[in-house]
């Protein structure tokens, strides 16, 4: 055996793995990221281990010295990453052991099979507080945004035509709704990736009388009334990406959030719409046109989509066929999972940054805000006011619109006559429908986008966000 080979090959092993095989296999290019959570781990499991009697104190003390001299040299830079020790795990080991005899004792009822699910919890626990901080900051960007120009109208759209008005905040808004859902269901993911499975061994414990719970209660696995989170059963606790999956389906809704809210900017920047200039800090330049200013950063937050959805699929595809318990075909759990929380963090993070850089072309808004058509419904309203049954004064105003087309005229200029050819009902009352502010101000429903009602929902949010 060379004296690198690892130390999972010893005994067995006559030979080294052939240089491809160790090529094929090593994961330290991608999981040396682990590093901090793994020395975590390690320090409470030894910890444990001298509780019980495994090790001395003079042992623990020596290992706790050396995992925290390997910790401040790979801080620094200065560790060197061994791709024949394959792993984050072996690596520290290896080298623990190299610098104190009694990291030969550390791995003592421990398997890298519930050390690397422990590592993997322990780094997306903190992972998942991150994201939740972005996610916070660009709903604050959007609340602020909508509270900076709390009375800018734009139309609201269906099939992506002019609907209804709505004011800018409400649809802003819209995307704090979704981003919230999303703070949720990663809270939720949260509670099942905070439980500890160490002491699960490769699949089925240790005879050892370890302090399982002493080592949860150490790295802080406890729920919310401090009770202690302990897997309940061994192989399940090795071969459990579960929260994982969660997490990347919870990253891919949320990834698809960012998308859809990606598309509106989009939109909203170019000359048909010119609802808003994005400054020049966050867009970019064509190579060819002179004139040209893009919105890449929208544009790749949209298309970065594509690959966070992707890294859910490749997760559900690589657990669906393994057989109990740990198979290494788990390793391949960590690229996307890692792929998927750079990604949405990134995207999140710049989106927030556009946001506080995005000026809104007021004149334009209103401009497209006072189409009249966007009031069709409420004249229809209006009969409906007057009795007539809601059919039919669709029907009715229906007409009414097919008469603006063949006169040429927009709805609110019908005189009184031209609307009344199409139905008496219609009162000399019937143009005030058309006055926006007075429409706004209707829109009272909770939900809706009234006037009152958005600037409560602004003030909820500020509120709750802290804005
Ligand atoms: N590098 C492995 C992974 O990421 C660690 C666990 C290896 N366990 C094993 N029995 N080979 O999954």
């Amino acid at each position: 055996m060379k004296k690198n080979s690892p130390v999972s090959r010893s005994g067995r092993f006559a030979r080294d793995p052939g240089a491809d095989a160790a090529r094929f296999t090593e994961s330290i290019s991608f999981d040396q990221r682990l590093w901090q959570h793994d020395i975590l781990g390690s320090l409470a499991h030894a910890a444990m281990l001298h509780k019980i009697g495994v090790l001395s104190k003079a042992e623990a003390g020596a290992i706790t010295r050396g995992l925290d001299a390997i910790a401040r040299e790979i801080k620094a830079g200065r560790f060197k990453w061994k791709p024949e020790l394959e792993d984050v795990h072996m690596n520290i080991e290896a080298e623990l052991t190299r610098r104190v005899p009694a990291g030969a004792k550390l791995h003592t009822a421990r398997s890298r099979n519930d050390q690397v699910a422990l590592d993997v919890r322990l780094w997306l626990r903190d992972e998942i507080i991150l994201l939740l901080g972005e996610i916070a900051d660009l709903q604050r960007a959007l609340v602020s945004l909508g509270g900076k120009n709390a009375d800018v109208l734009i139309p609201g759209y269906t099939h992506l035509q002019r609907a209804q008005p709505v004011y800018l905040a409400h649809h802003l808004l819209a995307y704090v709704e979704m981003l919230e859902r999303d703070c949720e269901r990663l809270w939720d993911c949260h509670s099942r990736v905070n439980v500890c499975p160490l002491g699960s061994g490769a699949l089925a414990g240790s005879t050892l009388p370890l302090d399982r719970a002493l080592v949860a209660k150490m790295l802080n696995f406890v729920d919310a009334t401090g009770q202690v989170q302990l897997t309940q059963n061994s192989m399940d606790a090795v071969s459990d990406r579960d929260f994982a999956v969660e997490f990347c389906a919870a990253g891919a809704l949320l990834a698809v959030h960012l998308s859809r809210l990606a598309e509106d900017l989009i939109l909203w920047t170019s000359a048909e719409f010119n609802f808003i200039r994005i400054a020049d800090a966050y867009t970019t330049g064509s190579s060819l046109m002179p004139q040209k200013k893009n919105p890449d950063i929208a544009e790749l937050a949209r298309g970065k989509s594509g690959r966070v959805i992707g890294n859910l699929v490749a997760l559900l595809t690589l657990l669906k066929g393994l057989p109990m318990t740990y198979n290494r075909d788990l390793q391949e759990d960590k690229e996307p999972l890692f792929d998927t929380a750079d990604t949405v963090r990134a995207t999140t993070r710049l989106m927030a940054a556009m946001l506080q850089n995005i000026t809104i072309n007021r004149t334009a808004c209103a401009v497209a805000a006072n189409d009249p058509a966007l009031l069709a419904t409420d004249l229809a309203d209006y009969l409906v006011r007057k009795g007539v049954p809601f059919r039919q004064a669709h029907h009715t105003v229906g007409a009414v619109v097919a008469l603006t087309e063949a006169l040429d005229k927009p709805l609110n200029l019908l005189t009184l006559k031209e609307l009344r050819s199409v139905d008496k009902k219609f009162g000399s009352d019937a143009v005030d429908v058309f006055d926006l502010q007075r429409a706004m101000a209707k829109r009272n429903l909770t939900g809706a986008p009234g006037t009152t009602e958005v600037a409560k929902q602004l003030a909820r949010w500020r509120k709750l966000l802290q804005a």
